[in-house]
């Protein structure tokens, strides 16, 4: 059953209770004031017709009945009438003495009215002295009391105490049936209005999302979807959308990886066949005796040593940037002094430096010792793979290499900078990407495995930190790598 289906009958069944509910509390009103089970349109009757006077006015009927009983003849003392008129009039009622057909009195408020119409016929026996009575549109409540002004001659009279009723009462009573139709009307009203709400804030969103989950589905993740409210619904096809954009944001970095991958394994059988081409060319001219002398042979055997060195530094690299992408390579980290450290490894390739002709000039704050938390050997890893890349792309002279140590806040920037050819503005972002290298660069004899930048940021990157490079063309190539300050808390 679906949930608009469900809303309709609820919505139906709240209907059909209420007016239920409705007619039967007005029932059971009716038969509680009036003890009768009679229709409700007679409520009104019903109850004047028992209790038509008040206390005051009972009393004075009661008294006008004993002069019927005992001196009717006096009831056609006008005065006397006039003065019973008067204590009625007091307490809002009226009195009417009829004899035989004749109106002989009738209370001044009255003047103007056809009585013998409305008035009720004799009933000598007096069984019903109570009642209510319609003149002309005024509805009006009595007691009433019928006697003979002479048992001889059958001259019959009435006396009426009669009090008109509110009209509101009267109103109540015609306009019930209406009531009860606009009662039902404005519920019917409210439930459809309910009905468009309900189906508008929840149901269409959820008919949304079913068309976005079948979207998905299918495979399309373009779309986009709006929240139409803030409450629980618009929540949820937010929490959808975000849902689907990530889902999205993952394919599509599943794809790239995919792409990468691709690109990898390209690289890989590239710079892999290249030596293998070279070694085998070498070693079937030894075999065909195409190095006839002792020097030729050892040019080639040279060669291949050298390419197959290179091979094995290439798949080592590899190796390694495979473990630290995998992290199945643990770093171990420790405090390590950064300033030492830095002019250690700088000592170790002092040889180099000087073969390049390369000058180094450091940057660095004296006042205190920083320390930084890192793994000795994987840093250096990083330090040695950055002068190498200056001391291989420096190419002009005066050759001067930058290592400086900034302090900041909470964390070390290290500096490495050369004076060398730069690197293309276009190639910047992607010099940290594994197997990249400058287009004139690759396959030069300078030119490495372009596994040096990515394995510096894997390791940098474990250690929590950021690598970034800036380089302007012609004037030379700065790495930046962040290190955490180590503080000791104990
Ligand atoms: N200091 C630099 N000056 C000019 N170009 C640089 C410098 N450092 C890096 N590059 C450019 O960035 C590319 C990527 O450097 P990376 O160290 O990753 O690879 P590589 O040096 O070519 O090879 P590998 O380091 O694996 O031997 C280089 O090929 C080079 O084009
Ligand atoms: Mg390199």
């Amino acid at each position: 059953m679906s949930i608009r289906f469900r809303l309709l009958l609820s919505f139906t069944s709240v209907v059909v209770v209420s007016v239920i509910l409705f007619v039967l509390t007005a029932y059971l009103l009716s038969v509680a004031a009036t003890g009768d089970f009679r229709s409700i349109s007679s409520f009104y009757n019903i109850h004047y017709s028992l209790h038509p006077l008040s206390e005051e006015e009972e009393n004075l009927f009661i008294d006008m009945k004993y002069w019927a009983k005992h001196e009717p003849e006096r009831l056609k003392d006008q005065l006397l009438l006039a003065d019973y008129d008067y204590q009625l009039k007091m307490v809002q009622a009226g009195l009417v003495v009829r004899q035989n057909n004749k109106i002989i009195y009738a209370a001044p408020t009255l003047n103007g009215m056809d009585l013998t119409a409305g008035l009720p016929s004799y009933d000598m026996g007096n069984n019903s002295i109570r009642n209510t009575m319609n003149v002309g549109n005024r509805f009006f409540s009595y007691a009433k009391f019928d006697f003979y002004f002479s048992p001889e001659t059958g001259e019959k009279g009435s006396i009426f105490v009669i009090r008109e009723r509110s009209p509101f009462a009267e109103m109540v009573r015609t306009l019930l049936p209406i009531l009860i139709v606009i009662f039902v009307a404005i519920l019917l009203l409210t439930g459809f209005l309910l009905y468009r709400y309900v189906t508008r804030t929840i149901i269409h969103p959820l008919n949304k999302l079913r068309q976005s989950a079948e979207h998905i589905k299918d495979g399309d993740l373009t779309f986009q979807l709006q929240a139409t409210s803030r409450d629980e619904v618009g929540q949820l096809v937010l929490t959808f959308d975000q849902m689907r954009q990530q889902l999205y944001d993952s394919i599509q970095l599943q794809l790239h990886y995919e792409e990468n991958r691709k690109q990898l394994l390209s690289n890989i059988s590239h710079d892999l066949r290249t030596p293998i081409t070279t070694i085998k060319g070498y070693a079937e001219g030894i075999r065909d005796g195409v190095a006839q002398t002792q020097e030729k042979l050892d040019k080639y055997v040279g060669a291949i040593h050298t390419k197959a060195t290179d091979m094995e530094r290439l798949v080592d690299e590899l190796l390694y940037y495979s473990k630290l992408d995998l992290n199945k390579e643990p770093f171990s980290f420790g405090q390590v002094e950064l300033g030492p450290f830095l002019h250690r490894i700088a000592d170790e390739l002092a040889i180099e430096f000087d073969n390049h002709a390369v000058t180094v000039k450091w940057e660095e704050e004296h006042e205190q010792p920083l320390f930084v938390l890192a793994d000795r050997e994987k840093l250096k890893r990083v330090i040695i793979n950055l002068l190498d890349n200056s001391l291989k792309y420096m190419n002009q002279s005066p050759k001067q290499l930058t290592i400086a140590i900034e302090r900041n806040d909470e964390q070390a920037t290290i500096k490495i900078a050369d004076n060398g050819p730069g690197i293309h503005h276009d190639s910047l972002p992607h010099v940290f990407e594994r197997f990249y290298r400058e287009e004139p660069s690759r396959g030069q004899a300078a030119g490495g495995n372009g596994l040096g930048l990515a394995i510096a940021r894997q390791i940098i990157e474990g250690h929590g930190g950021t690598i970034w490079a800036e380089s302007e063309p012609g004037q030379g190539t700065s790495v930046f790598f962040t290190l955490k300050i180590f503080v000791d808390r104990r």
